[in-house]
C-alpha cells in the first residue's frame, strides 16, 4: 500500500466515521442480505457490535502506517474470530460488503482510487486474520 493510498483510507473513513452507526447497519444489512446463513454467528441485538465493528475498523485505519502495530492487533483478532466460528471463505463477503457500503456512505467522493485503496486495505488485513486463524 502507497503512501496515498494510506491517506485515502484514513481520509475516507474519517468521514464514514461522521455516520458511524447509519454505516454499521448498512453494512451488517448488506452482509445479512448477502449471507443469511451469518445472522446466527452475531447476537440478537447488535448495537454494541456494531460499535465494535467501527472502534476496530478505526484502530486498524489508524495503524496502516505502523505495520507492527497493525499486524498484532490481526493476529489476535484474526484468533478472536476462529472462536466465533468464522472461516477464512466468508472474509470475502465480508469485503464485498465493507466495500458496498463505503461506497453507500462516501457517494462521489469514494472514487475508483479510494476503493483501489480500501480493496488492498482490506486483502491485507484479511490475509493477516486468516493466516493467524489458520495457525492458531
Ligand atoms: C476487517 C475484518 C473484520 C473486523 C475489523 C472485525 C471486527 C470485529 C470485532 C471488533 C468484533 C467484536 C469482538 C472482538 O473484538 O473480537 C467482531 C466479532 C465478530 N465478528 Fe468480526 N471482524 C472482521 C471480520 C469478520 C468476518 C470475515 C466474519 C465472518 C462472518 C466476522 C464475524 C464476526 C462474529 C461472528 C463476531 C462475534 C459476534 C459475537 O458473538 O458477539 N468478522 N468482529
Amino acid at each position: 500500500m502507497t503512501d496515498n493510498q494510506v491517506t485515502l483510507i484514513q481520509t475516507s473513513f474519517s468521514k464514514v466515521r461522521t455516520i458511524a452507526d447509519a454505516a454499521a447497519t448498512l453494512f451488517y444489512e448488506r452482509l445479512f442480505t448477502l449471507a443469511p446463513e451469518l445472522r446466527p454467528l452475531f447476537p440478537d441485538d447488535m448495537s454494541e457490535q456494531k460499535k465494535k465493528l467501527m472502534m476496530m475498523l478505526g484502530m486498524i485505519v489508524a495503524s496502516l502506517k505502523d505495520p507492527e502495530t497493525m499486524r498484532t492487533m490481526l493476529v489476535s483478532l484474526g484468533q478472536r474470530h476462529m472462536s466465533y466460528g468464522v472461516t477464512t471463505e466468508q472474509f470475502s463477503i465480508v469485503g464485498a460488503s465493507l466495500i458496498w457500503t463505503l461506497e453507500q456512505g462516501l457517494g462521489k467522493e469514494f472514487t475508483p482510487e479510494t476503493q483501489t485503496a480500501w480493496l488492498a486495505a482490506y486483502h491485507a488485513i484479511a490475509t493477516t486474520m486468516s493466516e493467524a486463524m489458520v495457525e492458531a
